[in-house]
């Protein structure tokens, strides 16, 4: 009685099985068979009520059945694989003369930029780069540059203080003793930084970059100063630009000066440069002039400070002079690429470094 209902079972399962004809069909005749309620399980629960001599060999035979089953559903779950995958790879298609998906690269920042052109250019003078730390001794970054004790610039708002005796320097002029009396002259040297005050809006960062110039020989002049910002200035802002020197004070030049260069958007270019108005310059305000760097003549009491005999004549019978100038890396690139806000510079923003 069991016997026959295992033995139409499986025959009809395995009709079942040879005529599905997608995988989910094929899914759901195994459930069907095989599953917790499946017939199988059914059919199996009677075996209870099948004579105990008997049970051995219809067990046997039920085990039997459910394999058949089990590689009929395998043999028809691969053959059905097969033919799907067929399927679809017939009805997808690879276009290969379709464009490449454009790679998203990586841009140097406009700091990098714009200090890697000012090391070229000063580069074609004879400047060779220096560094020095960031974490520099009170002295180096102020009473070795002549700024005397009380100056404004010390106090807490101005200047991180590391420490007794130690600041995170304000400005790469802090270099300029170390070279002075680590190198002997002719020097001539530029230093790109790192440089920090306590200051944070829309046109200061606490941490901004500078570049510093020295070049100290001998019967260095105030013309030598002006012909190097010249060059510099024909080469970065184009080769219309004038510059004009300001008298201006800076504890370690003397005299010093503020630079500015002839406006490039609205005056480069014109003969004047002198401030020909156009109406509305976003970049000058009209004035025709950008302030770019302070400059001056090395003070002779850095020579002193120095410890070397700077001010003797030597044998040509000149003095050893020389001078000095530093500018912000960030004004610069600001100007030049007419970024509006400084903030910008350190936010991170792919979105705004990609543009350069
Ligand atoms: N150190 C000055 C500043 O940070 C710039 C400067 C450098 C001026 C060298 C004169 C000579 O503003």
């Amino acid at each position: 009685m069991l016997r026959n209902k295992l033995d139409a079972l499986s025959a009809q399962a395995l009709s079942e099985i040879s005529q599905a004809s997608t995988s989910e069909a094929l899914e759901l005749v195994r459930i069907s068979y095989l599953g917790k309620k499946g017939s199988l399980s059914e059919v199996l629960k009677g075996l209870g009520e099948v004579p105990a001599a008997e049970r051995p060999a219809i067990g046997a035979l039920a085990n039997e059945s459910k394999r058949k089953i089990e590689s009929a559903l395998e043999n028809q779950k691969s053959l059905l694989e097969e033919k799907e995958l067929s399927q679809k790879l017939s009805k997808e298609k690879i276009d290969p003369t379709l464009p490449a998906r454009s790679l998203h690269r990586g841009s140097l920042h406009p700091v990098t930029q714009v200090t890697r052109k000012l090391l070229q250019v000063f580069g074609r003078l004879g400047f060779e780069v220096t560094t020095g730390p960031e974490v520099e001794t009170e002295f180096l970054n102020f009473e070795a540059v002549n700024i005397p004790k009380d100056h404004p610039a010390r106090d807490m708002q101005d200047t991180f203080f590391m420490g007794p005796g130690v600041v995170l320097r304000t400005h790469t002029s802090a270099v300029q003793m170390r070279v002075l009396r680590s190198q002997s002259w002719p020097v001539r040297i530029l230093c790109p930084g790192a440089v920090y005050r306590c200051d944070q809006d829309a046109t200061h960062l606490p941490m901004f970059h500078q570049v510093e110039g020295l070049w100290v020989d001998q019967g260095v002049k105030m013309s030598d100063l002006k012909g190097t910002l010249e060059f510099f200035a024909k080469e970065v802002f184009g080769p219309g630009t004038k510059i004009r020197l300001r008298p201006s004070y800076f504890p370690f030049v003397e005299p010093g000066a503020e630079v500015d260069v002839s406006c490039f958007q609205c005056a480069n270019g014109t003969s004047s440069g002198s401030g020909k108005k156009t109406g509305s310059c976003r970049i000058c305000k009209d004035t025709g002039w950008l302030e770019i760097l302070g400059a001056g003549m090395v003070h002779p009491r850095l020579f002193e400070l120095a410890g070397k005999n700077y001010e003797l004549p030597n044998s040509l019978g000149k003095k050893v002079t020389g001078f000095a100038f530093g500018m912000g890396v960030e004004r610069i690139a600001m100007l030049l690429h007419q970024i509006p806000d400084l903030r910008l510079m350190t936010a991170g923003d792919t979105r705004f470094l990609g543009q350069f």
